[in-house]
């Protein structure tokens, strides 16, 4: 995925190691190491695989009932071992496995556009009703914006995922937005790859400005297609 499909990482180039030098010792800690991350994250995949299928099964549900689809896209991402790396550095927490675990909820990423602002209420209480996704954290930040202007709806949940012999409970962190506040977030978002001096207060401003507008028109939108409703 691109740029801000990467949600917030910004990667840059890590140090990679010299290879052909180890003991057989570095090695077999190497294997590992290898081997215990590629478990974890194929257990966030998972967890990925697991709400795309239950958003596809909504959507579905909605074309054979030939009612209007709520979602209108779906983006998943999955963190990369450095930017997980920097986001435990940042807060000052152990890099190690059981540290990302615990500390990070957004090492799986599923991103819902949806076109209303109701739509992302119906997809969250879909969601949330089924019995097997538990909510840890919810952030609207549709109701209490960011002071950068950011609107979405934030939510971290679990959900099991079965192996041959173990269950392990996942979390995946849910944004869901219109598509115009997907379009502003994506602007929006280049900022925060610069420093903080490159960016002028007069566009942090204007894109503010204009983070209400979106909003006002996702409102008008939802209230022209309520209209449109009543005439069918
Ligand atoms: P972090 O993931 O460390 O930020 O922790 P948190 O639990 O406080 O997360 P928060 O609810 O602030 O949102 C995390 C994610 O939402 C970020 O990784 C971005 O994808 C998105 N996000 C939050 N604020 C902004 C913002 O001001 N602009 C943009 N473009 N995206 C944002
Ligand atoms: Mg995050």
């Amino acid at each position: 995925m691109s740029n801000e499909d990467d949600f917030e990482d910004v990667i840059e180039n890590p140090d990679l190691p010299v290879l052909g030098a180890d003991s057989p010792a570095n090695q077999s800690d190497f294997y590992k190491i290898a081997f215990q991350f590629q478990k974890i994250m194929m257990l966030y995949e998972s967890a990925i695989k697991q709400v795309e299928t239950k958003l596809d099964i909504l959507n579905k549900e909605n074309t054979v009932n030939r009612r209007r689809n709520p979602i209108e896209t779906v983006k998943s991402r999955i963190k990369s071992p450095d930017s997980i790396a920097k986001k435990l550095e940042c807060k000052k927490k152990p890099i190690t496995f059981d540290s990302m675990i615990t500390n990070l909820n957004d090492i799986a990423g599923v991103r819902v556009i949806c076109p209303y602002i109701s739509d992302i209420y119906s997809v969250r209480d879909m969601l949330l009703k089924q019995p097997d996704i538990t909510l840890i954290k919810e952030n609207d930040y549709i109701q209490n914006p960011k002071k950068s202007g950011y609107r979405s709806l934030h939510l971290v949940i679990e959900i099991p995922v079965y192996l041959s012999k173990t269950e392990h409970n996942v979390r995946v962190e849910i944004q869901l937005r219109t598509i115009a506040m997907d379009f502003w977030a994506s602007l929006e978002h280049q900022i925060h790859y610069k420093n903080e001096a490159d960016v002028p207060d007069s566009i942090r401003r204007e894109l503010f400005r204009v983070a209400e507008t979106i909003a006002m028109t996702d409102r008008e939108m939802e209230e022209i297609a309520l209209e449109l409703q009543t005439l069918d």
